[in-house]
């Protein structure tokens, strides 16, 4: 099974995706995280990818193509849960092809929707833990101990990509490049429109979807 969660920056993509995959056995892959872990190791992929996360713009298919293509291998007979991907038409495309050779189908396709004002606002407030992935929120999902990460115990960081202009350009390149995507799987009907703005109610609703 591989379910997407779709949706603009902020939506809570990653938030729900933790639990999902938890909840479900299933693996979590989000390529922003893939790409952000390679610029913390330094890598030359990381290196080459640099300036688009830190502007808000999409990173070539090509790059993250191959990335995913080394997860999904690792990780071959589980099912996935994708948070920021696909991203483009054509990375849409190459999936179908990808999860055929994995043995899986895609299932569920979630478009979380959130008016844009609360999402700004979310991610400006945003902290993650640079070492496990754990994301929180000043205002609205602080940690126990300020800064501190309540799973590895890590300090938190601000994503260099979560400033004021950085996040119009992220939105921009999602109304852009990425919600076409939807049109794609609207097509073969597997979309079901969320509203993210409760993310208990959020879980709820797409639990007996996806059979939980
Ligand atoms: P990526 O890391 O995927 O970022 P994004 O899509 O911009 O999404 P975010 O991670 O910002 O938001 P989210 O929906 O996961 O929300 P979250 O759960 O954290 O991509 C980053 C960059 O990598 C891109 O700009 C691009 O350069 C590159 N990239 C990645 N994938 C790519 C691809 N496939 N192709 C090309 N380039 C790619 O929640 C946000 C905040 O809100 C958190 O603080 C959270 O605690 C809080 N929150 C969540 N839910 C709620 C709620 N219900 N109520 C209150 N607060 C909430
Ligand atoms: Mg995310």
């Amino acid at each position: 099974m591989i379910i997407i969660l779709f949706g603009a920056p902020g939506v809570g993509k990653g938030t729900i995706a933790v639990r999902l995959s938890v909840e479900m056995g299933m693996v979590h892959v989000s390529t922003g995280d893939i790409l952000r872990e390679e610029l913390a190791k330094k890598t030359d992929v990381g290196e080459k990818v640099r300036e688009f996360l830190d502007s808000g713009l999409l990173v070539p298919d090509d790059i993250v193509l191959d990335l995913l293509k080394k997860k999904m291998g690792r990780d071959r007979g589980r099912g996935f849960v994708f948070d920021g991907f696909p991203r483009t038409v054509d990375q849409a495309k190459e999936l179908d092809g990808l999860a055929a050779e994995c043995g899986q189908e895609i299932s569920h396709v979630f478009n979380i929707v959130v008016p844009e004002d609360i999402v700004v606002k979310r991610l400006c407030s945003r902290r993650i833990c640079p070492k496990c992935g754990a994301i929180y929120n000043t205002e609205f999902k602080p940690p126990k101990k300020d800064m501190v990460c309540d799973v590895c115990g890590s300090g938190l960081v601000h994503r260099s990509d979560d400033r004021d202009e950085v996040i119009r350009v992220r939105l921009h390149e999602y109304g852009k490049k990425t919600r076409a995507v939807l049109e794609y799987y609207e097509k073969r009907k597997l979309v079901s429109q969320l509203s993210g703005v409760d993310g208990e109610e959020l879980f709820r609703r797409i639990s007996p979807l996806v059979g939980k």
